[in-house]
């Protein structure tokens, strides 16, 4: 259900968000762009690591960048699949990071965009059925089964890969049926076997690995997670030097469909010190790796439609945009976001529902007051879309939006709205 309740225009966001935004889509629209389009930043990333570096460094942990190994250090590592956007990930490689993949695909595009596989981090499940084609040595690969770690084995000890195993704790569960186990991983006494295994055929074994879930809401659900994984550990005799904690730090700025915010209960500065007590369980930890795909993406991203048709129905307004939920933002499913006029409309509001084009009722992308007087031509702007929403594009009755990216370099167009050739060429003779 979408909520009635009005919403808060900022949803909490600093000041100079709204301007900042505000600023760009003007130039984009200035260069005569078609709508529906997504305006990325790597402004609002470059803070957000900012922030999650500041925090990890005062609990004691040093960054590491490239092959620079401090003590016990930290390590991100991007999540391609939340953003898979090429600019970002040349942007990201220019800073010296390493980037996550999961697919033969993503682990394509990383090559493509420079990455050198030392820096390339493999999950996932099921990879025993693309990896094998891929000589790429020094790779770091997590394993997810019994039957992947027996198909990659051999292939790991002659490409050298650095080895991981990602374990399915407790703490682990489908977040929609939470009576029900996700499908990831080995279970603890699976892992027990397979880190023997690897120990045994002298692999290079290095990881241990976990990914919850998205939005976690606390830090000791993590806490209790890494606990776990150190029992695992014990079991097996095996001391890794790194401890994965894939994503999953709570979005900022978004409300629940029901109106909460995910991150009230979970502050980066008690993550941070949760993670540097829970060190101490693995005694030749060298790094913690992190895999934050939303908290560090969300915010980079707009999404901007154009009014199209509007009407007046059993007492609310009911605009019809050129972009929407179904075609661009599948996330406001689960998510409320901010959404703006461009140009600010001063005049009573009405209870309004936000419409994208596509045939089909579900298609909503807010229900929010929203000024009388917005009409047929007028901008709208849903805050927030930089993750999970370029991969979750529909191409349903119309083609895809167009793409701008902003960086220290300034604003370009990156991706063509698609045009009726791309949408039916598709399909052979
Ligand atoms: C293995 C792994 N790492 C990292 C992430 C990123 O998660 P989030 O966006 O919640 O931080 C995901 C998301 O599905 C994942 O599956």
């Amino acid at each position: 259900m979408l909520s009635n309740k009005p919403a808060k225009l900022d949803f909490g966001h600093p000041p100079e968000t709204i301007p900042f935004w505000k600023r760009l889509v003007h130039e984009a629209l200035s260069l005569s762009t078609p709508t529906p389009f997504y305006l990325f930043s790597a402004l609002p990333v470059a803070e957000r690591m900012a922030e999650l570096d500041a925090a990890l460094t005062n609990a004691g942990f040093q960054p590491a960048i490239g092959n620079r190994q401090p003590k016990i250090s930290f390590r991100h590592w991007l999540s391609c699949k939340t953003q898979p956007v090429a600019p970002l990930l040349r942007w990201w490689r220019e800073q010296g990071r390493g980037i996550e993949v999961v697919s033969e695909f993503e682990l394509r595009a990383a090559r493509a965009e420079g990455y050198a596989p030392e820096n390339i981090l493999v999950n996932g499940p099921a990879k025993h059925h693309w990896l094998p084609q891929f000589e790429l040595h020094a790779l770091a690969v997590n394993f997810d089964s019994p039957a992947e770690l027996a198909r990659l084995l051999p292939q790991a000890k002659k490409l050298n890969w650095r080895c991981g195993v990602r374990i399915n704790t407790s703490e682990e569960f489908d977040p929609e049926n939470p009576q029900f186990p996700t499908q990831f991983g080995f279970m603890p006494d699976e892992a027990v076997t397979a880190l023997k295994k690897l120990l045994r055929a002298k692999a290079r074994i290095e990881t241990v690995h976990f990914h919850l879930r998205t939005n976690v809401s606390s830090v000791r659900v993590f806490e209790r997670a890494i606990g776990e994984v150190a029992e695992v550990c014990r079991a097996a005799k095996f001391s890794p030097w790194h401890l994965d904690i894939g994503g999953g730090v709570p979005v900022r700025n978004v409300l629940t469909r029901g109106g909460k915010v995910y991150d009230g209960e979970f502050g980066l500065r008690s993550f941070a010190q949760m993670l540097r007590q829970s060190a101490k369980l693995f005694p030749s930890l060298r790094e913690i790796w992190l895999e934050n795909g939303r908290f560090i993406s969300t915010g980079s991203g707009v999404l901007v439609v154009k009014i199209l048709d509007v009407k007046a129905r059993r007492g609310v307004r009911q605009l019809i945009c050129d972009g929407g939920r179904t075609l661009n933002a599948l996330m406001s499913v689960w998510e409320q976001h901010a959404l703006l006029p461009l140009t600010e409309r001063r005049s009573e509001e009405m209870l309004t529902i936000v419409h994208g084009p596509t045939c089909m009722a579900f298609d909503q992308l807010a229900r929010i007051p929203l000024p009388r007087s917005l009409k047929a031509g007028d901008h709208l702007v849903w805050l927030d879309a930089g993750a999970y929403h370029i991969p979750w594009e529909t191409r349903f009755s119309h083609g895809h939006a167009a793409v701008w990216w902003h960086d220290e370099r300034g604003l370009r167009l990156v991706r063509e709205r698609q045009g009726f050739r791309d949408f039916w060429g598709q399909w052979l003779p």
